[in-house]
């Protein structure tokens, strides 16, 4: 199959190959996604197939305003309007009890489905031309980092889908917040853009953060609630290691401007030295920073790691924005090893450092312990350390 490429003109095709059953992969302000009709568990199924991804994977089911929401639910409650009223379209993703008409192949088998209305101009003409909602996960083979442009998708599911309708390069580039409102209390599966904080005060209740987050659901014992949280993520092919400092984390990154300089000084000092015993090694290395720091690795030796700047730190949307594709480019480049400052948990910070820890299967590492040979046994000395995790 040909996959074609069109931007706002090729809406009307792409409602008809999805009123036929086929896929087409659609941009929205976090990432692309790929569509299906979500009332026909056909195209839930190729979706799976095209992604490579589990069938027991929910998908998030988009809809274009909020009236489509409730022939898909079995309970809609205030809380929910809320939240919806608040910060749709845009990237908030609710969880709720499904009313019948949604097929078990589209949410992976659960009695409950997450939808979420996208802001995107192309996007919404496309759900409200098809008149179904659309099952999308993020359009990027699974494992793989979410597509932030149109030729991501292209390069991960070309001849696999029929069409791509491509409005250039996305926002936010991270997946939407989720949160959960069926249980007892509102309950934060994934962080995204919209913030706890933002979530909490709408909603005027404390919002629970699922403890998979903070384990990265990877730990054993803890069950993530979002089923798709449980997976090796965001991979790059590259193995890829975060390095922050004791006092940083124990602090959130809010130090002095002394104790920030020092803090720098030391991760810059042990990402230089980890990158030049790889580099001995024969190794192709990578290191991502923002742009406070760069400078602090340019300065040794004739180092030819590939220093990537993913955006200012003091504005963790600038780095969410880059992320995504920065993993990318390292794979292209043959990148075997990758070392990552580490940034704040704070706001979207959360979003952010969810997504890097993902990417890094967890591995973070304190300077100040000077380590060598960080990916011998892939175990992080400070899983369960991160700020949140006494909520
Ligand atoms: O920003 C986004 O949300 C993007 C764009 C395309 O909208 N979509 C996206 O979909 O990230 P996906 O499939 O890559 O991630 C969906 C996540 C998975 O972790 C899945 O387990 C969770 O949502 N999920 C879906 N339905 C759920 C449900 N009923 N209960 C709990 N988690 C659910
Ligand atoms: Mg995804």
């Amino acid at each position: 199959m040909e996959t074609i490429v069109k931007g706002m003109e090729g809406v009307q095709q792409a409602a008809e190959i999805i009123r036929r059953g086929g896929l087409v992969a659609f941009p929205t302000e976090t990432v692309y996604g790929l569509g299906g009709n979500a009332l026909d568990p056909e195209a839930s199924r190729k979706i799976y197939a095209a992604k490579g991804r589990p069938s027991d994977n929910p998908l998030i089911v988009h809809v274009s305003c909020i009236d489509e929401v409730p022939p898909l639910v079995s309970e809609f409650p205030d809380s929910a309007r809320k939240l919806m009223e608040a910060f749709w379209p845009g990237p908030l993703t609710i969880v709720l009890p499904k009313a019948a008409i949604v097929p078990y192949e589209t949410t992976g088998g659960l009695e409950t489905v997450a939808i979420r209305c996208p802001e995107n101009r192309v996007t919404l003409a496309f759900i409200k031309a098809t008149g179904v909602p659309i099952a999308g996960p993020s359009a990027n083979t699974s494992g793989k980092p979410s597509p932030t442009e149109a030729a991501h998708v292209y390069h991960d599911l070309q001849g696999k889908i029929e069409m791509i309708l491509d409005d250039g390069p996305v926002g936010i580039g991270v997946e939407s917040t989720i949160i959960d409102l069926t249980g007892d209390v509102p309950t934060l599966l994934r962080p995204g853009a919209i913030t706890v904080e933002e979530l909490s005060e709408t909603l005027g209740t404390e919002v629970r953060i699922d403890p998979a987050i903070i384990a990265g659901g990877v730990k054993e014992g803890v069950h993530p609630k979002a089923p798709g949280m449980k997976y090796r993520h965001y991979a790059p092919n590259a193995r890829m290691a975060l390095v922050t400092t004791r006092l940083s984390k124990e602090r959130d990154y809010a130090l002095s401007e002394e104790e920030r300089a020092e803090a720098d000084q030391m991760v810059a000092a042990c990402i230089v030295r980890l990158v030049d015993a790889d580099e001995a090694a024969g190794l192709r290395v990578g290191i991502i920073c923002c742009e406070e720091t760069w400078a602090r690795y340019l300065s040794a030796g004739d180092r030819r790691a590939d220093i990537k700047v993913i955006g200012r730190r003091s504005d963790p949307l600038s780095m969410t924005h880059e992320l995504f594709r920065v993993l990318r480019e390292f794979d292209e480049d043959g990148t075997e090893r990758i070392y990552a400052e580490s940034y704040s948990d704070r706001g979207v910070g959360f979003a952010l450092m969810n997504r890097m820890r993902k990417s890094a299967g967890m591995l973070e590492v304190c300077a100040d312990d000077q380590p060598t040979d960080v990916f011998r046994n892939g175990i992080s000395p400070l899983a369960g350390l991160q700020p949140h995790a006494d909520k």
